[in-house]
């Protein structure tokens, strides 16, 4: 199956490009493997005509939104939840709240696990998309605006930031009017189901199993969990950080359960990677995809009968690229 997935991605142009979380038969395959800020550019980027996109939804429409005139394709038309806890109404309700409670102006910033019509709705305003991997950069940025900060939709991310940053953060829906006016970050109540598994007594756990280990998280882990964490970062970063440990060093690791378990073999035999849960912390929809999905959106675009195409309205699509190119331009 693989040869021909090859021999087609050779024959139609196809770049084919794959999510950390993805399962280990299309990571094995991929021609890019990435984090979310790594995949839309180098994507975007790439000479090929097509690409087929091993991920969810709001990863492949990035690379849409930023090269238009490429053919992105999606094996399995996978979403990411968090993304989808927020839309363009939602996103118009929570405006028209904060006015409710006297907030006139706002700058937002939202994490790119969103759709294209929340960050086209975020560009009319002059916001700008954020990363893990770049989230403090853009907060920088976001910041020097003098203005209260709306983040969307990840609130675990929003209230991690304000903590970096020393600023007063409140969630908008679950907070008192009293907080949200007080706040110089308002967040929105979205969170990732797959990073709540993790808890600061899994932390404690291993901790005291292990008086020397480490431990690093993504930032859409609770701001409690984040706290207790020796390392925080995106994808990429956690891969780096544990890659550059000494092989003996002992660390746990508090994001997807596939990425966690490619990071390192057993050292001398003795398993020293841990994954910081009972729960085994899948993401279900990142696991959806696999090699004969592939194989079947390549045979399908070869005899020319292409589904699960990526397509977006233009007025959307060109709004959402000024929020995500600012982005870039960033960091
Ligand atoms: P990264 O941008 O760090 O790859 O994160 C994407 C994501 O969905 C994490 O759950
Ligand atoms: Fe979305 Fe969470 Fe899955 Fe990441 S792990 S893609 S944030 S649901």
């Amino acid at each position: 199956m693989k040869a021909r997935i090859k021999e087609l991605q050779k024959k139609l142009d196809v770049l084919l490009v794959a999510h950390f979380y993805q399962r280990d038969e299309i990571v094995e395959i991929a021609d890019l493997i990435g984090d979310s800020l790594e995949l839309a550019r180098k994507s975007s980027q790439s000479k090929n005509q097509n690409v087929v996109f091993c991920g969810v939804g709001f990863m492949g429409q990035s690379v849409k939104i930023l090269a238009p005139k490429k053919r992105v394709f999606m094996p399995k038309i996978a979403c990411c939840s968090m993304a989808r806890m927020i839309d363009d109404t939602y996103f118009d309700k929570s405006i028209e709240k904060l006015k409710e409670y006297g907030i006139e102006t706002i700058f937002p910033v939202t994490y790119i696990n969103s759709n294209a019509e929340v960050k086209a709705k975020v560009a009319e305003l002059d916001g700008v998309v954020c990363t893990s991997a770049n989230a403090a950069k853009i907060m920088d940025y976001a910041l020097k605006h003098n203005k209260k900060i709306f983040f969307l939709p990840d609130r675990c991310l929003g209230q991690n930031l304000a903590s970096q940053n020393g600023l007063k953060s409140a969630v908008l829906g679950l907070d008192s009017k009293e907080k949200i006016l007080d706040a110089d970050i308002i967040c929105y109540d979205g969170f990732c189901s797959v990073h709540q598994l993790f808890t600061a007594e899994d932390v404690d756990f291993y901790r005291q199993k292990y008086p020397d280990i480490l431990v690093a998280v993504h930032p859409e882990c609770t701001p409690e969990v984040v706290q207790k964490a020796d390392f925080v970062g995106s994808t990429s970063q956690i891969i780096q950080y544990v890659q550059n440990l000494d092989p003996a060093q002992r660390v746990v690791v508090g994001t997807e359960f596939n990425l966690v378990n490619r990071l390192r073999k057993p050292y001398n035999g003795i398993q020293n990677t841990f994954v910081l849960s009972s729960t085994k912390p899948e993401c279900p929809t990142m696991n959806e995809t696999t090699l004969q999905d592939v194989l079947n959106v390549l045979e399908a675009l070869d005899k020319g009968e292409a589904y699960n195409e990526i397509l977006l309205k233009e007025e959307v699509a060109i709004k959402a690229k000024r929020a995500l190119e600012k982005m870039l331009e960033l960091s």
